[in-house]
């Protein structure tokens, strides 16, 4: 199977743990954009709706018929379905190359449970290879740049992009992330910074990966 036969196999994966009647959340990326267009259309009518991470998953879910609550008009939301960059066995993850990573942590942290959707070459060993995204408020970019230098990290300020809130995305390459939840808090304490692409203190509850010789599920 080529890659997007493998994300779209954990579109329809994913639709398993969909509890009818629901209003679930839902990502931004490549993979999601598949989900929506084939696995989740497929059972749109058994689905309350959703509250949306993004602009672009927003048109999608529109044009397929699907309701989008404002995550403000919703007191609960039992489900979180997303992608990611990077994904490790504790299933921490990387996400934001997309650049809805703010949105993302916001519904992900909501959500009572996280299922994360990905193919099987965003499963890693160790988190890092993918550049760490960080949306920052673009005041803060002189500032930030030299702290994350003084971290080992190199930031690269992500071009033409200002994202659904205003700010900037600068990516980090080179950065040693062995202990996940200490870089994300760390980066998180930094003035400045709206949300660093760490996903360490939200992980996900439950990986769905798609790969030639089937779904593997990993749980916390
Ligand atoms: C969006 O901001 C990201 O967090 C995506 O979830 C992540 O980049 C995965 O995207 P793809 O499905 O396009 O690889």
């Amino acid at each position: 199977m080529n890659q997007d036969q493998l994300k779209k196999s954990v579109g329809y994966a994913v639709i398993d743990f969909i509890p009818p009647g629901s209003i679930i959340g839902i990502g931004t990326g490549t993979t999601i954009i598949n989900f929506i267009t084939h696995a989740l259309k497929s059972i749109k009518h058994i689905i309350k709706g959703t509250v949306s991470s993004s602009v672009i998953s927003t048109t999608y879910l529109k044009r397929e018929g699907i309701k989008v609550f404002d995550l403000n008009q919703i007191s609960s939301l039992v489900l979180y379905i997303d992608s990611a960059d990077e994904i490790n066995s504790n299933l921490e993850m990387i996400k934001g190359g997309g650049g809805a990573l703010t949105k993302e942590k916001i519904i992900s942290n909501f959500a009572n449970k996280f299922i994360c959707i990905v193919d099987e070459s965003k499963k890693v060993e160790y988190l890092g290879k993918f550049p760490v995204p960080i949306e920052i408020i673009p005041l803060s970019y002189n500032y930030i740049s030299k702290e994350i230098i003084k971290l080992g990290g190199i930031p690269v300020l992500r071009q033409n992009i200002v994202t659904e809130n205003n700010n900037i995305i600068i990516d980090v390459h080179n950065l040693d992330i062995s202990n996940p939840l200490n870089m994300e808090n760390f980066i998180n304490s930094l003035p400045g910074v709206v949300t660093v692409g760490i996903f360490a203190n939200r992980t996900a509850d439950i990986a769905l990966i798609g790969t030639n010789s089937g779904i593997k599920t990993m749980r916390k």
